[in-house]
């Protein structure tokens, strides 16, 4: 496990921050931190990469205990709301980072320029902060964070602040990371995002735990496909009825209730398969949105 806590608990005087967090990130996992406002995911957050102590619980992070200031090397935080002096260039935020982080000064010229290629910042390291968008600066704290080359990246709202194609940018340098084998805690609202790239999530709410698992798992359920294809032979219809015995078909439009997206694949391949004309496919159902909202509204009494 590249995470794994134990009954994370913060209290900032009376106030509670997080209550018996729990939770275990494996590697090269994009593992999904949400609740609603106020749930505390930045508290967590910022336990884990060290600003805050706990006031009780223990975690090992790449393996080690909290304390242990050796992996921080091997750690990238953006943190959520940053805000860096504005007379600093894009170039200087870097080099103070990179120095942060004893970056071997051979390298760090070109470790900067590849990271502000990554978030499509190249040109504009010579500029103020003052100058720069509010997605030009959540650009610039990504590049900040991927540095090091770490291991493992804490995403606190990466995107808030980002176009819908800076949005598309951000999910495929995850996506990339996660095939190099680095490992993603990220925290957004975006939760149309965060189900497209996360593999686990733990869903907070008032400091606590509310649920946690696999997405695919999470999502599982109540999945409805509809499929629009004409020229089906009896037989092609009985095999689709192995997927749901409920199956309604009228008109070349079919509706099937799925258990996972192996599923869809498969009813595809069923129709294709039997000489039938595919149309359409679209699924429809459990969203983590919809999950979500009913997990928090839900009144689970916490
Ligand atoms: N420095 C602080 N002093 C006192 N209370 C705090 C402090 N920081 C956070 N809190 C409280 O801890 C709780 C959790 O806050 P936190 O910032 O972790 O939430 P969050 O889940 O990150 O919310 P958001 O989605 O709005 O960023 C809130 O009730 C907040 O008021
Ligand atoms: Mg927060």
């Amino acid at each position: 496990m590249v995470i794994e806590t134990e009954n994370i608990t913060k209290y900032y005087g009376q106030k509670l921050g997080c209550k018996d967090i729990s939770i275990s990130v494996r590697k090269g996992e994009i593992f999904g931190f949400l609740g609603p406002n106020g749930a505390g995911k930045s508290t967590f957050i910022k336990i884990m990469t060290g600003l805050l102590f706990a006031t009780s619980g223990t975690a090992t992070i790449l393996g080690k205990p909290l304390n242990d200031i050796s992996v921080r090397k091997r750690i990238g935080f953006l943190p959520e709301n940053f805000k860096y002096g504005e007379w600093m260039t894009g170039e200087d935020l870097l080099s103070f980072h990179a120095s942060l982080y004893k970056l071997d000064k051979k390298n760090v010229k070109d470790r900067m320029k590849e990271v502000l290629s990554l978030v499509k910042l190249t040109g504009h390291e010579k500029y103020k902060l003052g100058t720069y968008s509010k997605g030009m600066q959540q650009r610039l704290g990504l590049a900040s964070a991927l540095l090091p080359d770490p291991d493992l990246l804490f995403l606190d709202e990466p995107t808030s602040a980002l176009d819908p194609i800076g949005r598309k940018e951000v999910r495929d340098i995850m996506t990339d990371l996660k095939s190099r084998g680095k490992t993603i805690l990220l925290n957004s609202h975006l939760l149309s995002e965060v189900e497209m790239v996360c593999d686990s999530v733990v869903i907070i709410n008032k400091g606590t735990v509310v649920v946690q698992g696999d997405m695919q798992e999470l999502l599982k359920g109540e999945e409805v496909l509809h499929i629009h294809a004409e020229d089906l032979s009896n037989e092609v219809i009985e095999m689709l009825k192995k997927i749901d015995s409920k199956m309604v078909s009228e008109n070349g439009r079919i509706s099937l209730k799925i258990n996972s997206r192996e599923d869809v694949h498969n009813a595809a391949s069923i129709i294709i398969n039997g000489r039938g004309k595919l149309y359409g496919l679209k699924t429809q159902g459990t969203n983590l949105e919809s999950k979500f909202i009913s997990l928090i509204e839900g009144g689970d009494g916490k």
